[in-house]
C-alpha cells in the first residue's frame, strides 16, 4: 500500500498547534515506528491517518485516494474495511464481552460468516485463551491491551494503526506483540505504531521522530 500523508496540520479548539505542516510517504508492506516525547503530536498525527481526526490543513491518501473526498459513513466504511485501530488507552465497550469487543470491525463491516473462530485465534495468538467470556472491567491494562490489538487485527486491515501497543505490558508480553505484528505484516498488513518503547525499534522498517508537532528528518 503507499500511504501518503501530504502538509498535514493540526489546531485543537483551545488554539493549541499539535502537529504543523507534516508530510511524508511510505509504501509497501511496512513497519513504522514514530517516535518522539510526550506531546509532540503523535497520537494526533495517528488519529488523522486513521480517519478518527480531520486536520485543520492538509491531506491523507491510501493508495492515492484522498480521506478527505469521504463523508462520513464513506469514511467509516473505508475505515472498517482497510485500517485496524489499537488507540491510546482503554477503548473496549463495556457492555460487551472480550470476543464480542474483537468481533465488532467484522460486523461494523457487515462482513458475511461468523467471525468468532478468528476472533478466538487472535485472542490465544496474544495469550487470552479463557477470555472471550469475560467483560472488559475484567481485564488487566497488559489484557485489554492485547484484547484491542486482536480487535485491530479482527478485520485482516491493510494498515494497522497502533498507539503505544506495548504500553501496560512487560517484555515477554511486549514481544509477542511485536511477533504478532511481524506475523500480520507476513500476512500483508502494514503496521504504524507510536511508541515509548526503545524495544519496538528493532523491529521496525521505518522509524520516524517527532519533536513539538513536527517530524523530524
Ligand atoms: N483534544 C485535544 N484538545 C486540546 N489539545 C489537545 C487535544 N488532544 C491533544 N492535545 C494536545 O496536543 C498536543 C499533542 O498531543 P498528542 O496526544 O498528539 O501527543 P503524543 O505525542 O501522543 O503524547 P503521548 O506520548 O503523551 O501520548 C499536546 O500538547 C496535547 O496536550
Ligand atoms: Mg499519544
Amino acid at each position: 500500500m503507499l500511504l501518503e500523508v501530504k502538509n498535514v496540520s493540526k489546531s485543537y479548539k483551545a488554539g493549541i498547534s499539535a502537529l504543523e505542516s507534516t508530510s511524508f510517504n511510505v509504501m509497501g508492506t511496512f513497519n513504522a515506528c514514530l517516535t518522539g516525547p510526550s506531546g509532540s503530536g503523535k497520537s494526533t498525527l495517528l488519529n488523522i491517518i486513521s480517519g478518527l481526526l480531520p486536520p485543520s490543513s492538509g491531506e491523507v491518501f491510501f493508495d492515492g485516494a484522498s480521506l478527505a473526498t469521504l463523508d462520513d459513513a464513506a469514511l467509516s466504511r473505508f475505515r472498517c474495511e482497510n485500517i485496524g485501530c489499537v488507540p491510546q488507552g482503554r477503548s473496549m465497550l463495556a457492555s460487551l464481552t472480550v470476543l464480542e469487543n474483537v468481533c465488532l470491525p467484522f460486523y461494523l463491516a457487515k462482513k458475511k460468516g461468523d467471525p468468532k473462530d478468528r476472533a478466538t485465534e487472535l485472542l490465544a495468538l496474544m495469550g487470552l485463551d479463557g477470555f472471550s467470556n469475560r467483560r472488559p472491567k475484567e481485564l488487566s491494562g497488559g489484557e485489554l491491551r492485547r484484547a484491542a490489538i486482536a480487535r485491530g487485527l479482527m478485520n485482516q486491515p491493510k494498515l494497522l494503526v497502533a498507539d503505544e501497543p506495548t504500553s501496560d505490558l512487560d517484555p515477554a508480553n511486549a514481544e509477542a506483540v511485536m511477533a504478532l505484528f511481524a506475523k500480520a505484516i507476513d500476512a500483508g498488513v502494514s503496521v504504524l505504531l507510536a511508541t515509548h518503547d526503545m524495544n519496538c525499534l528493532k523491529h521496525c522498517s521505518i522509524h520516524l521522530t517527532m519533536e513539538k508537532g513536527r517530524l523530524l528528518a
